[in-house]
C-alpha cells in the first residue's frame, strides 16, 4: 500500500507524535509498504529530516510550540492538498496528539481532500478531545465518570459536591499536560490558571484514589485490560514518557468479571462517542473496585511500548500487524460514501 504517515502537530505532544511515527514508519516499511512522512508543520519530510526528527528522544517536559501554530494553519489550509504524497496515498496514518490533529480539524480537512485516513472521523475526534462533552455522553450511555465542574468553580462547591482533593485539567489536552492535583481551596486558583494556559475550558474533577487501568479497542473488539502503576501519584507526563517511571501490566491481574466489565464499558464509551477503527479508554478503579471512566483517546500513543500496542500484543497482535490492521480500518467517515 501507498501510505502517508501524518505526524508532528503544533502541540505540546509533538515529540510524542514523532516517537510514535518513527516506529509506525519502520513497521510498515518492514511489511513492504511504501511510506512517506508528512509533518503538519513543516510538510513532507526528506530522509534526512526523518532521521533527525523521528529519532530524537521525548524529553522530560513538553516542548514549546507557540511559533509552530501559524505554520500548521498554513499547511492545513493550503499545503496538504497540494502534496501528491497526501492526495495520492491509499491511506493516511494519523500519528499526532492533541490540537488540530487529534481534535477533528485535520480529519475534516482530509474529508474535504477526500483521502482515507485512520479513523476516528472529525466529529468523533472532536467529542473525544473534549473531556466535558465526552463525560456527558459517557454518563448518558451508562459509563460511570467522576463528578466534575467546569471552571470557574467556587471552592465551596468543591467542598460540598466533589470533596478534596480535585484534579484540575484542561478540557482538550492530553499527556497529563497542564494538570494539577489540588488538595485545598487555596491552591485552586493557581491550578485553574495553569490549565488555562492550554485550554480556555478547564475541569475540576473529583479525585478517584485507587488504581489506573486502560482498555484498547480495535475494530469494535476490546483488547485485554492493562494496569498502569506510575511512580508518581498521577500518571503524569514524566511517568508517561520516561522509561522505568511506570510499570505496565498486560493483561492486568484482575478478577475476570471485573476485567470483562471494564471491556464492556470501554466498548460502550467507544460507541457513545461514535469512535471508529481503534481507541484507548482510560479508567480509574477505586479501592472498592468502582469503575470511573476518565477519557477516550482516538489517537493513543503508538510507540511499540505504548499502552495500546502492549494491549494488542497481549491479544497476540504484534506491532507491525497492529499498524496494518489500523490501516485496513481506515475510511473517510465524513464523506457521503462513509468509510
Ligand atoms: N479524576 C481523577 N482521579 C484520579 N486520577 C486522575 C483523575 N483525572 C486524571 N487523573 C490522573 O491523570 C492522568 C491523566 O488524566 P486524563 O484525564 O487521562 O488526561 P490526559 O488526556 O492528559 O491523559 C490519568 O491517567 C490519571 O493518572
Ligand atoms: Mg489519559
Amino acid at each position: 500500500m501507498r501510505i502517508g504517515v501524518i505526524t508532528g502537530g503544533a502541540t505540546a505532544e509533538r515529540a510524542v507524535a514523532f516517537a510514535g511515527a518513527a516506529q509506525i514508519v519502520e513497521a510498515l516499511r518492514g511489511r513492504g509498504h511504501s511510506v512517506c512522512v508528512v509533518d503538519t508543520v513543516t510538510g513532507l519530510l526528506s530522509p534526512a529530516d526523518e532521521r533527525s526528527l523521528l529519532t530524537s528522544a521525548v524529553g522530560r517536559e513538553p516542548p514549546a510550540v507557540a511559533e509552530l501554530d501559524e505554520r500548521e494553519r498554513a499547511m492545513l489550509s493550503n499545503g496538504l492538498a497540494r502534496l501528491p504524497e497526501v492526495t495520492g496515498a491509499e491511506v493516511l496514518f494519523l500519528c499526532l496528539h492533541a490540537g488540530r490533529g487529534e481534535g477533528g480539524t485535520l480529519q475534516a480537512v482530509l474529508d474535504v481532500i477526500g483521502v482515507p485516513y485512520t479513523r476516528s472521523g472529525a466529529l468523533a475526534s472532536a467529542l473525544a478531545m473534549d473531556k466535558d462533552l465526552s463525560k456527558r455522553l459517557f454518563r448518558a450511555a451508562g459509563v460511570p465518570v467522576p463528578a466534575w465542574f467546569m471552571a470557574p468553580v467556587a471552592p465551596e462547591d468543591v467542598t460540598t459536591a466533589l470533596g478534596w482533593p480535585v484534579i484540575v485539567k484542561p478540557s482538550r489536552m492530553g499527556s497529563s499536560v497542564g494538570m494539577t492535583l489540588v488538595r485545598n481551596a487555596e491552591a485552586l486558583e493557581a491550578a485553574v490558571a495553569l490549565a488555562r494556559r492550554y485550554d480556555v475550558e478547564v475541569l475540576a474533577e473529583q479525585f478517584i484514589p485507587g488504581r489506573e487501568v486502560t482498555v484498547g479497542v480495535l475494530g469494535d473488539v476490546p483488547l485485554p485490560v492493562g494496569e498502569i502503576i506510575p511512580k508518581h501519584e498521577l500518571f503524569d507526563y514524566e511517568c508517561k514518557y520516561t522509561p522505568g517511571m511506570s510499570e505496565e501490566i498486560f493483561p492486568a491481574r484482575l478478577d475476570t468479571a471485573l476485567a470483562r466489565q471494564l471491556q464492556e464499558l470501554a466498548l460502550a464509551a467507544h460507541r457513545a462517542l461514535k469512535l471508529g477503527g481503534y481507541s484507548r479508554v482510560d479508567f480509574r478503579l477505586s479501592p472498592e473496585d468502582d469503575i470511573f471512566c476518565l477519557e477516550a483517546n482516538t489517537l493513543p500513543g503508538m510507540t511499540r511500548t505504548s499502552l495500546l500496542p502492549q494491549a494488542a500484543r497481549a491479544a497476540g497482535i504484534e506491532f507491525p500487524e497492529l499498524c496494518e490492521r489500523i490501516c485496513r480500518l481506515a475510511g473517510n467517515p465524513g464523506s457521503a460514501r462513509g468509510g
